[in-house]
């Protein structure tokens, strides 16, 4: 057997076969949301393939279960490019994920902010993304599925339904473009003149080769980001990573408001 269906095979004994509806990849200190579904939480260990995530602030496990009605599989830590230089170390939960029976994916992520009408706190709804890394999770995949499109990777009816789900909660949400950088040193204020010149409005360690990944599984995907800083060079403010994680919580309750009205909505 392989790794996936291995995977599938430890999922569906712990939690059972019925399907998967969506998926939702938790970024740092959004972990809250993971305690709240009502199933099982499987250690990434036991899952053949999955990434064993070693960030701080990040809890490897995922979460099969019920949340807000509806049947979802909550990742609650990524592996990043920047631990080991794999940019694909997502793909076997990403499969694993498509094989539960999920049509959409959710992402999260913490980012710093090159808009000043956005500020620490606030949350951005991705309408797109720059690879600025020149990375690519698809790259050794042998197969003409390899040239995957990615015009409407952020899907406009996701993004539609977040929006409406945002005002409907009375929480503003900014549309932005996040640039994926690979960390793991955050960014020179140079670079982040330079993204900004490039049409970014955020900047982060993450998402995009999962989104990648995600549309040559055929998922619907839609990414937001909670703004935990000001970019390199756009505020007085020390950029760290206990900073990111100590004002993650901020954004996250809200977000965490946001997505539970659009998983009602699923319902
Ligand atoms: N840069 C990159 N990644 C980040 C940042 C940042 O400023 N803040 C949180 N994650």
């Amino acid at each position: 057997m392989s790794l996936t269906s291995d995977a599938l095979k430890a999922i569906h004994d712990r939690a059972g076969t019925a399907p998967v509806r969506l998926g939702l990849i938790l970024g740092s200190g959004l972990g809250h949301l993971a305690q709240a579904v009502d199933g099982v939480a499987i250690p990434y260990a036991d899952l053949p393939g999955f990434p064993h995530a070693a960030v701080s602030g990040h809890n490897p496990h995922l979460h099969i279960g019920t949340l807000e009605g509806v049947r979802v599989a909550v990742f609650g830590a990524r592996e990043h490019y920047y631990e080991k230089g794999n940019p694909a170390a997502m793909r076997r939960a990403l499969d694993v994920l498509k094989r539960l029976g999920a049509t959409d994916l959710i992402l999260t992520n913490a980012a710093g902010s090159m808009r000043p009408d956005v500020p620490p706190g606030d949350l951005m709804l991705l309408s797109d993304h720059i690879n600025y890394s020149g990375l690519n999770p698809l790259i050794g995949e042998p197969t003409d599925a390899r040239f995957v499109p990615m015009t409407d990777a952020h899907n406009p009816d996701l993004r539609a339904a977040l929006r409406a789900s945002a005002q409907a909660v009375g929480i503003d949400i900014k549309d932005g473009v996040y640039a994926w950088y690979s960390g793991p040193s955050f960014e020179t204020p140079a670079e982040i003149r330079m993204l900004k010149m490039l049409g970014a409005d955020a900047v982060g360690m993450s998402t995009v080769p999962e989104i990648i990944l995600a549309r040559f599984f055929g998922l619907r995907c839609a990414a937001i980001s909670t703004i935990t800083n000001m970019a390199a060079g756009m505020s007085d403010e020390k950029i760290s990573h206990e900073h990111t994680k100590a004002m993650a919580p901020l954004g996250a309750a809200k977000l965490e408001r946001i997505l539970r009205h659009f998983l009602a909505t699923l319902r």
